[in-house]
């Protein structure tokens, strides 16, 4: 295989979050209650969610076309800045009045995180809103070579803006990776790949997450009953097992040196796929190098963004 990673444009539609940390330093307990006392000493902010799987894409080196919501507030403004400081991602965001943005706040205190903080309005986005991101997705698919949907269940990806950008990434040819989340898939037919982790899947399709079974029952049972062309199941530290319609199942074991941080790695793979596959490789070629890259990421200390030379010269280590 010779392996290529082009700078191709992918649309990704989803669920937007701004991770955000505040440090500081704790030396007593509150007088009000059981609970430690953080100074403030500095604050950061990153992408999460759906907006992270843009900066993966562009780290990469292809172009991220994102579609999704913030609420009308100081911290969609924050995740705005902190999108619009990354080359290579174009941002078609609706700030919307009616939900704040989705934001997980880390306070973290002498490197030990006291608690997180989560901020988030899950309802399904109905009426103009949804009207309004289903247009738009339909009229960028034209532009880009690949969509990615990245789906954290807080409400954007509704049953009628799936139905309506998968309906049209097909009639274009345009691949559709999903990140998917909850119970009923069948919001994602027609796709050409979804993939869930080992506990997304055993959800998915009502199986017990201790079956011996379940990566190979559900990765089949995913790729039949969804009409899609494959499924790729993430086992965590035991990698990855992709399914190909009337084709085989390729197990990938995972290949990372040292582990420091797992957070983030679903966005990296999800990432990779769509790039790798829209510059060409095949959709096994696609998974290897998601799989390393995967296995990059998750030795990372914070920022979970893989570069192309560095999934390259990984590649070439791997492969050599
Ligand atoms: N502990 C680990 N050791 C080695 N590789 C890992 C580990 N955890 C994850 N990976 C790599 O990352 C990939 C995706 O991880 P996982 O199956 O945990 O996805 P996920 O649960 O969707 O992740 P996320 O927490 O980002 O949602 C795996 O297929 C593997 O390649
Ligand atoms: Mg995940």
């Amino acid at each position: 295989m010779i392996l290529q990673l082009l700078n191709v444009k992918i649309l990704v539609v989803g669920d937007l979050m701004l991770d955000r940390y505040w440090w500081g330093s704790v030396d007593r307990i509150s007088p009000e209650a059981p609970v430690p006392i953080v100074k403030l000493q500095r604050t950061s902010a990153a992408a999460g969610g759906a907006a992270n799987v843009a900066a993966n894409i562009a780290g990469l080196g292809g172009k991220a076309i994102l579609l999704g919501v913030t609420g009308a507030d100081a911290e969609g403004e924050l995740l705005r800045s902190v999108l619009k400081s990354i080359a290579d991602v174009e941002l078609n965001v609706l700030a919307l009045d009616s939900r704040p943005t989705t934001v997980k706040t880390r306070i973290i205190a002498h490197d030990q995180q006291v608690t997180r903080l989560d901020h988030e309005n899950t309802d399904p986005i109905a009426g103009a809103d949804e009207a309004e991101l289903i247009e738009q997705a339909i009229g960028l698919i034209g532009s880009v070579d690949a969509v990615v949907i990245s789906d954290y269940a807080k409400g954007l990806l509704t049953n009628d803006l799936l139905n309506g950008l998968i309906a049209a990434a097909r009639v274009t040819g345009k691949m559709v990776f999903v990140d998917p989340k909850g119970k009923d898939y069948s919001k994602y037919r027609g796709a050409t790949m979804v993939t869930p982790n080992l506990h997304e899947a055993a959800d998915a399709c009502g199986l017990s997450i201790n079956d011996p079974q379940l990566v190979s029952n559900a990765g089949w049972r995913l790729l039949s009953e969804l009409d899609l062309d494959a499924s790729l199941i993430t086992e965590g530290a035991n990698g990855m097992t992709l399914f190909e319609a009337n084709g085989p199942s390729t197990h990938m074991n995972a290949v990372a040196r040292k582990v420091y941080d797992v957070t983030g790695a679903g966005d990296t793979v999800i990432a990779t796929l769509a790039v790798a596959a829209a510059s060409g490789n095949s959709l096994v070629e696609s998974a290897d190098l998601a799989n390393i890259a995967a296995g990059i990421a998750v030795g990372q200390i914070g920022t979970a963004i893989v570069s192309n030379e560095e999934l390259t010269s990984a590649y070439y280590a791997v492969r050599n």
